[in-house]
């Protein structure tokens, strides 16, 4: 008997509650060891003419891989926050409903930006390494200090959900909060934040500064020489939001110099093979893009992913789309 489930690209395996309800309610390819490349996904798609597809960050859809997608396809489900890996217009162009898994992942992406900001303040790199070569004598009073973070002035950079979620961890660190943001929030939500229109005004006072906006043509590489020289000396960089948003030359340049103390680095321009040059500083944290990366977060996200299939393919409205 032939199978009438809607047909559902994957495109990289999902945690295993998310794979139990996949494999109950659609009709799948066999289940990728590891993600999809681009062409892997076109081939795959013009084989099989799904209706939906499993998509992700690192696999990038661009104008013309959206136009080799199969009539099939009804919804791409991007399984992220993020949708800069996907050409927007182009999908919509072509009558597909785009879709994307916001909120689930803000509490845990902003622990992100707490645990890099840590890491790199209390020198985790350094301490870790030493560990792992045997330790073997007692620190001297003044030896390998990190940086106090508590009472530390932190500079937000795009106050959207994340943003906010990472405010409200920095006050428990009595942390003295800044933002810019393209619009001043309402006062509940700055909650006592101050607020700068820009970036560059705000640069100056930042001790720690984080990124927490998303990757477009007009944020590409916008933390440059010139922003990254307006900190004070021996200022802490985090970047839990997008490689592409900094120029990574400068940022090793300020690294080197001394004009940043250090960084935390979730995300690279260059995924998942980031510039070799970040693994000679021992004063950077690096982790490998795994800010959402937790089963209860994957989960949800996952779950969100198949929701929004599930209402596009049944006529309903989506949950989460991503609007023009
Ligand atoms: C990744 C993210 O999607 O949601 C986003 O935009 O960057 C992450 O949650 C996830 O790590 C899978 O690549």
């Amino acid at each position: 008997m032939s199978d009438t489930r809607p047909r559902l690209l994957l495109t990289q395996r999902q945690t295993s509650t998310v794979m139990q309800r996949i494999e109950q309610d659609f009709n799948i390819p066999a289940v990728p060891e590891r993600q999809l490349t681009t062409r892997e996904l076109l081939d795959t798609a013009r084989a099989f003419q799904p209706q939906a597809i499993l998509i992700s960050t690192g696999l990038p859809l661009r104008g013309d891989d959206v136009l080799l997608l199969p009539d099939s396809v009804k919804v791409v489900a991007t399984v992220s926050v993020g949708t800069d890996h996907l050409d927007i217009p182009a999908l919509h162009a072509r009558g597909i409903v785009v879709t994307n898994t916001p909120d689930v992942l803000t509490e845990c992406n902003a622990d992100m930006a707490i645990l890099l900001m840590l890491a790199a303040a209390r020198r985790a790199s350094e301490y870790g390494a030493l560990m792992r070569r045997g330790w073997g004598r007692s620190l001297a009073m003044d030896e390998l200090l990190g940086t106090r973070i508590s009472g530390k002035r932190l500079g937000i950079v795009g106050m959207g959900r994340i943003g906010r979620a990472v405010a409200k961890r920095a006050r428990g660190f009595d942390m003295n909060v800044m933002y810019s943001n393209r619009r001043r929030l309402p006062a509940d939500q700055e909650a006592g934040a101050t607020y700068f229109s820009t970036v560059t005004d705000m640069l100056p006072h930042c001790d720690i500064l984080s990124l927490h906006m998303p990757a477009s043509p007009e944020t590409d590489g916008m933390i440059n020489a010139d922003l990254l020289s307006r900190l004070p000396r021996g200022a802490i960089f985090i970047n839990a939001a997008r490689g592409a948003l900094v120029d990574e030359d400068a940022l090793i340049d300020a690294l080197r110099s001394g004009q940043l103390a250090a960084a935390g680095l979730d995300v690279y321009r260059n995924e998942p093979n980031p510039d070799p040059r970040f693994l000679e500083l021992p004063n950077v944290f690096l982790t490998p893009h795994v800010g959402s990366a937790t089963v209860e977060t994957r989960t949800d996200m996952g779950m969100l992913a198949v929701d929004n299939v599930d209402a596009v393919l049944n006529g309903r409205d989506a949950l989460t789309p991503v609007r023009a």
